[in-house]
């Protein structure tokens, strides 16, 4: 959709991202063809069951997947095109304007390391600071954290933290240096339902402090519906819904979200998996032609097995990729 009338350039902006995965002779379609556009201060929620492609779209805005991973499309951050930058310059993209919170804690933190010594390192690469100036500045990271006793906590070494500790001292880290843009992947998943709620507010606060855009990835319909701005609904790896988060909540025009949403109503739980939709995910080694969700979809006709599938755009800009929501919406 064309920007008109929005003055703020966008700080992220994505366009036909897609990552394969080819070894071995199986060849995997993780992403295919995933664009979004984000502003300062905006939260964009990526949502999907597990298995969809999430953290693989994040890490390849990282620059974090293996070597035999495939990927193309087009990504720019402040205007600069950053996708298959030499790895030295991603690496200092990744200290600096764009960061992540790791779906897994111990998968970020190095286990040599205190949580001081770690986010001070960064911060001297980054900026340049000695190392007195980078601990105090890591101590107040902790503390805007709201890690308790955060002096004593930043000579701890990973495991000596509790999930939740150390879930809060990779979002330190990940704001050592004040990124631009925040990539966020299922930040709470492994967290009690207190604990999680404390971060989502935690990070929402951050936000409107530093100004920061986040990119949040999860599979909870209901923490997406408390953080979100905008929701893009991934699915076999694809986009197959995006709106703003009022628009996917209430009134969703794919019946993937639909289902999303009626599981999470019907005794599913915060925080729970959603599996209540019958049949199962689709394996992104076979992806069918045309709707990858056709299979579990009970409004599916034939014209939904073969081809490209239509994209339904509403008048505000609403997105379903769906052969029964333009039926309603003409593309
Ligand atoms: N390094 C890799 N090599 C090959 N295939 C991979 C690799 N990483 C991920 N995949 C595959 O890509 C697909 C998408 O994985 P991804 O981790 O993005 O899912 P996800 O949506 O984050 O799921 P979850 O909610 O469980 O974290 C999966 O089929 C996965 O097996
Ligand atoms: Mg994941």
């Amino acid at each position: 959709m064309p920007d008109i009338g929005m003055t703020e350039p966008p700080v992220l902006e994505v366009e036909d991202l897609t990552v394969r995965f080819r070894r071995r002779g199986t060849d995997v379609a993780a992403v295919n063809g995933a664009s979004f556009t984000l502003r300062a201060g905006e939260t964009l929620t990526i949502l999907g069951e597990s298995g969809s492609g999430k953290s693989v779209s994040l890490k390849a805005l990282m620059g974090l997947l293996p070597d035999y991973a495939e990927t193309t499309g087009k990504v720019w951050l402040n205007g600069k095109e950053i996708l298959g930058l030499p790895a030295a310059a991603l690496a200092k993209l990744r200290g600096g304007a764009l960061s992540m919170i790791f779906q897994e804690p111990m998968a970020a933190l190095d286990p040599v390391y205190t949580i001081g010594e770690q986010i001070a390192e960064t911060i001297i690469q980054h900026d340049h600071v000695d190392r007195r100036t980078a601990m105090r500045r890591a101590l107040d990271l902790l503390e805007q954290v709201k890690i308790p006793s955060a002096a004593r906590r930043l000579k701890n070494f990973p495991h000596e933290m509790s999930g939740g500790m150390r879930q809060r001292a990779m979002i330190a880290l990940a704001l050592a240096c004040s990124p631009a843009v925040l990539l966020a992947d299922e930040p709470t998943t492994a967290l009690d339902v207190t604990v999680q709620i404390q971060i989502l507010l935690l990070l929402r606060q951050l936000q409107q402090e530093l100004g920061m855009a986040i990119v949040f990835v999860t599979h909870d319909v209901g923490a997406a519906a408390e953080i979100s701005d905008r929701i893009a609904v991934m699915y076999g790896g694809r986009f197959v819904e995006s709106g703003t988060a009022r628009e996917i909540i209430r009134t969703p025009r794919h019946p993937y979200t639909e289902g999303l949403l009626a599981s999470t109503v019907h005794g599913g739980m915060r925080g729970t998996k959603l599996r209540t939709i019958p049949g199962t995910p689709p394996n992104l080694a076979r992806l069918p032609p045309g709707c990858a969700f056709a299979a579990r979809c009970r409004y599916a006709v034939d014209a939904c097995r073969d081809g490209d599938i239509p994209v339904a755009i509403s008048a505000t800009g609403a997105m379903a990729r769906c052969v029964r929501a333009v039926e309603t919406v003409p593309a």
